[in-house]
């Protein structure tokens, strides 16, 4: 058994959506540690640049190494786009991240090789799902579309709402129209919208939500690292947020599925 066992998985986003990622670890790994943090001060990153994506994804990932994190998990798609390499770099311990976990989900769910991927203006314009589902797939062709309306749209609870339905269909109409088979979810938010999104694409095509396809691959890293917690006792759960704003708590819970407690304000 490795001697750090028992600390916690950092999970990191721009706000309160990697707390979809955070609800398929407890799920899977219902004894793991987890410190959580997000940025509610800055958020949204999907609409900034790669610069302050950098720095600020760098000033986190130093944040949860202080706190002896065994694992860094990067549960934003839009740091995962852009400054994944940067935390793997500075980072001693294992780096995941969502968009190798939803690329690996994507080629292991399409049989067509015919991949739509949605996610935010900048995960989008990064191309990095498409780097990454072509590093396992050379041959898969991917049709990528930026959704920027979804996360706000998500975020005021509109989750099975015609205004949402309608924005669906406007997005998901070229994407469709190339025939995929399988659409992965690339930003934190989508998986709440999974059962509308279902509806809109139709029972042909399949979604992946990479927040569980992120809690897979946590699982098999600590499996095969000898790193999973032999602790069969309730686990500790600490949330970071740089800001509470307005109705964070029912926000931050509708994410978690769960109550959220023991949340600490840090102020940069
Ligand atoms: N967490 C971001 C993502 O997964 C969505 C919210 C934002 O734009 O910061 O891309």
């Amino acid at each position: 058994m490795n001697p750090s066992s028992g600390n916690p998985i950092g999970v990191f986003d721009s706000g309160v959506g990697g707390l979809t990622v955070v609800r398929a670890l407890m799920e899977r790994l219902p004894f793991e540690n987890i410190v959580y943090f997000g940025d509610t001060a800055r958020v949204p990153y999907g609409v900034k640049s790669v610069e302050t994506i950098a720095h600020y994804t760098t000033q986190i990932a130093e944040f949860l190494l202080a706190k002896d994190v065994k694992l860094l998990v990067v549960a934003c798609n839009t740091m995962a786009a852009v400054a994944s390499q940067i935390v793997k770099d500075l980072s001693p311990v294992p780096v995941l991240d969502v968009i190798d976990a939803g690329a690996l989900g994507a080629i292991s769910t399409s049989t067509k090789k015919q991949v739509g991927v949605i996610g935010t203006p900048t995960t989008i314009n990064s191309n990095a799902y498409a780097r990454a589902i072509h590093q396992y797939e050379p041959e898969a062709r991917i049709f990528s579309q930026a959704c920027p309306l979804f996360v706000p749209l998500v975020e005021e609870g509109w989750l099975d709402h015609p205004v949402t339905r309608l924005t669906a269909q406007e997005y998901l109409k070229p994407v469709l129209a190339q025939n995929i088979d399988t659409l992965v979810l690339g930003c934190t938010h989508y998986p709440l919208l999974k059962p509308l999104l279902q509806d809109v694409v139709g029972s042909g095509v399949r979604l992946v939500d990479s927040a569980e396809a992120m809690a897979e691959e946590t699982a098999a890293l600590l499996a095969e690292m000898n790193m999973a917690n032999p602790q069969r006792t309730p686990p500790r759960y600490e949330f970071y947020v740089t800001d509470v704003p307005l109705r964070f708590q029912t926000i931050g819970e509708r994410f978690l599925g769960r109550t959220l407690s023991n949340v600490h304000v840090v102020k940069w």
